[in-house]
């Protein structure tokens, strides 16, 4: 039975991807410290490690599973505390992921590493999107910088010492278990408000793109990476896909389809602009098309649909076990 690593397991998108290899029939190991991950988010076949990604003992799990595929996921993935604290930042980002590349280096030379990066931070405010992968790199935040960096290091491994790496630089993701943090968390925080029945903050004039890519689709994208064959390791876009839609849609737009999903009202408020927010960010995803054979599936108006229902239904789930 083949054998997947998957970091950050208990969160967001590594819960869906855990499921999506367990499909498969694979052997799921999921490595998360429960930073942000939760354990009921740990799908009930994968074999969960509590563990830090910096700790040796994630390593020495590297060094005895021997995966045949090693998806990294696991990262601190809040903006604003990498701005607040770019050391812890670095620290899990950048020597945690670089404590699991050697365990494959030394011990599991054969592994696929795929890992999670950033098309929504990566490529700046200089570009006129769609960005494509060869784009010139701009990153404006600590955050961005260590995915970057974590780039940088893929294409060396993979040149180097001829590791197969493979980095996969995601749009703004959103769907059920999303939690309302991190880079990317304005859908789940809409739906946490529609549900209050408070308003809906908008900072700037709201026509600010994005490139919202549903969390099943993501996951989908991510099982290509790792199990098809890939084009030569090279310098470092060769081996980087896009993950997106392609499509910039403003908050305004996708505030208003959320609501009509929602089948209910509450005011859109504006609030200043803040500072360092990119005004238009969408991805090109030619490039995953041709190589990987991957596109998403779901529609915007699908994909909200799907997240509003999940939050209603944990809300009401949690008023229940309160009453
Ligand atoms: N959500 C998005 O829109 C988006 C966009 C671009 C890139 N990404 C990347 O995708 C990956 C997954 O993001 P997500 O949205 O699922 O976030 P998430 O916070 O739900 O998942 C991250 C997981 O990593 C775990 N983790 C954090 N620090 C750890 C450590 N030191 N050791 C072990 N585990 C640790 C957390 O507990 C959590 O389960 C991240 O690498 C993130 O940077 C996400």
């Amino acid at each position: 039975m083949p054998t997947v690593i998957v970091t950050g397991g208990a969160g967001f998108i590594g819960s869906h991807l855990a499921e999506r290899f367990l499909r498969e029939g694979w052997a799921v190991h999921i490595i998360d410290n429960l930073a942000t991950g939760k354990r009921e988010n740990i799908p009930a076949n994968a074999t969960f490690h509590e563990l830090d990604i910096r700790d040796p003992k994630a390593a020495e799990l590297v060094a005895s599973l021997k995966p045949d595929v090693l998806t990294h996921l696991a990262a601190q993935m809040d903006v604003r505390r990498s701005v607040e604290d770019p050391m812890y930042d670095a620290s899990v980002n950048v020597l945690g992921s670089l404590n699991l590349l050697e365990a494959v280096r030394k011990q599991s030379p054969a592994t696929r590493v795929v890992f999670a990066s950033t098309g929504g931070a990566l490529y700046g405010d200089n570009t006129t999107p769609p960005n494509f992968e060869d784009f010139k790199k701009d990153p404006e935040s600590p955050y961005a910088i260590t995915k970057l960096s974590v780039e940088f290091y893929l294409a060396y491994y993979g040149r180097v010492h001829k590791l197969d790496t493979v980095a996969m630089r995601f749009g703004n993701v959103y769907g059920p278990r999303q939690d309302p943090h991190g880079e990317a968390g304005v859908v789940a925080i809409f739906c946490g408000r529609i549900l209050q029945g408070r308003p809906l903050t908008i900072f700037g004039d709201g026509r600010q793109t994005r490139d919202y890519v549903y969390v099943g689709d993501v996951a989908e994208a991510l099982w290509y990476a790792a199990t098809k064959p890939l084009p030569p390791v090279g310098l470092l876009d060769a081996r980087g896909f896009n993950v997106g839609t392609g499509i910039g849609t403003s908050v305004v737009d996708m505030a208003n389809v959320l609501l009509e999903e929602a089948g209910t009202q509450v005011p859109l408020e504006f609030a200043p602009k803040r500072p360092g927010e990119t005004q238009e960010s969408f991805v090109d995803i030619g490039k995953a098309g041709r190589l990987l054979g991957w596109k998403p599936r779901v529609t915007l108006r699908e994909g909200l649909a799907h997240s509003f229902r999940w939050a209603a239904e944990r809300n009401a789930a949690a008023a229940g076990s309160r009453a």
